[in-house]
């Protein structure tokens, strides 16, 4: 059995593997060297033998536990035709959201525009690199991709509560929205992914309405996954109360972003954890590093867990601190 798929089925606290959120990405000098010769990001995700080279960038340097596919979340507007680009220092951002149009999009023609993500995940997971390694697949949550295709950009940038007004729109939208993710997540199953994880990065900016647009929508998402016998992570960034999070929603497993309390996640939460670091520890000193992480392995001693950080990995981050990262958790007894 995969190494993470022993901590969830057989709830082993006795091996901590790990691997990285974002861990294919700008702080490698051979990603940079590989994006600075493609310049269209959405493009890069769609050349499956790229992406498959990306996807084990990580794990040839770093001997990750798991590959997670080189791919975005805004893949799937992209896959119902709303336009996606990312610009330098923007952030990503969308075209013209038409309902109609997009409720009308079939599954066949849906996958076919993804295919090449698929192609990679079944080019990765035939690889001897990642023989005995888990293949996860991923998706948006509901509610973040939701944000991305009504406001076109980040939040981060700024959120226009307006847009949520027109409630007719906003429910059909989540609902062609959770039937595409279905698709998407199926797709990846059959390619080869071991493993889905479920992004909701913005799941922190909602203060009511929790349930429509959190709870239920990423319940049907999570049933769907086990239907495949596959396990299936949550991370809930910001949510409020990870501990009712986890009783209504049943992931087999929850990542914890940097603001959680470990301690009182342990105590509060039985199912298997992920995660937790700030991301920000890594660009300290290896002492403050290992003193950081050991106190994330002392405390889920005893619970199945499995190393991650608690948002992804910065671009300015030091090679040698993610090396010095994994021999801390390796070496930690
Ligand atoms: O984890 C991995 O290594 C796999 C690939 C992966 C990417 N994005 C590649 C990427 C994964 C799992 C994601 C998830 C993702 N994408 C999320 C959820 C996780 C999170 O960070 O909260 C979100 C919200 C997105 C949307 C997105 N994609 C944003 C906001 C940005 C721009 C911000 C940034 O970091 O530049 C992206 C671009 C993106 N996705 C990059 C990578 C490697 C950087 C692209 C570049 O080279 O410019």
């Amino acid at each position: 059995m995969t190494p993470i798929q022993e901590c969830i089925k057989n709830n082993n606290h006795k091996i901590k593997p790990i691997w990285i959120m974002r861990q294919a990405g700008r702080y490698l000098p051979e990603f940079r060297e590989i994006r600075s010769k493609n310049p269209d990001f959405v493009k890069l995700c769609l050349n499956e033998n790229l992406s498959s080279e990306i996807t084990l960038q990580p794990i040839k340097r770093f001997d990750f536990d798991a590959a997670i596919i080189f791919s975005d979340i805004l893949m799937l507007p992209y896959g119902l035709g709303q336009e996606v680009k990312f610009e330098k220092g923007l952030g990503p951002k969308l075209g013209e959201l038409d309902l109609d149009l997009i409720a009308n999009v079939n599954k066949d023609e849906f996958s076919k525009k993804l295919n090449p993500i698929y192609k990679s995940i079944s080019n990765i997971s035939s690889n001897s690199i990642c023989k005995n390694k888990d293949i996860i697949g991923f998706v948006g949550a509901p509610w973040t991709i939701l944000v991305y295709m009504i406001n076109k950009m980040s939040p981060k940038k700024s959120l226009s509560k307006e847009i949520f007004n027109d409630k007719l729109f906003v429910k059909e939208l989540l609902s062609v929205i959770e039937k595409f993710l279905k698709i998407h997540i199926e797709n990846q199953i059959k390619a080869g992914a071991t493993l889905i994880q479920i992004f909701d990065s913005w799941a922190g900016l909602l203060e009511d309405n929790i349930s429509k647009f959190i709870y239920e929508p990423t319940l049907n998402l999570v049933n769907h996954v086990k239907k495949f016998d596959v396990p299936v992570i949550c991370f809930p960034r910001g949510v409020k109360d990870y501990k009712i999070f986890c009783e209504i929603v049943k992931p087999d497993m929850v990542n914890i972003d940097y603001n959680i309390d470990p301690k009182k996640i342990i105590n509060e939460i039985q199912i298997p954890v992920q995660g937790g670091l700030d991301p920000k520890i890594l660009l300290t000193d290896k002492e403050n590093l290992n003193t950081e992480a050991i106190k994330y392995l002392q405390i889920f001693k005893d619970h199945p867990y499995v190393f991650n950080l608690g948002h992804g990995i910065l671009p300015e981050t030091k090679i040698e601190m993610v090396q010095e990262l994994v021999k801390t958790v390796r070496d930690f007894k």
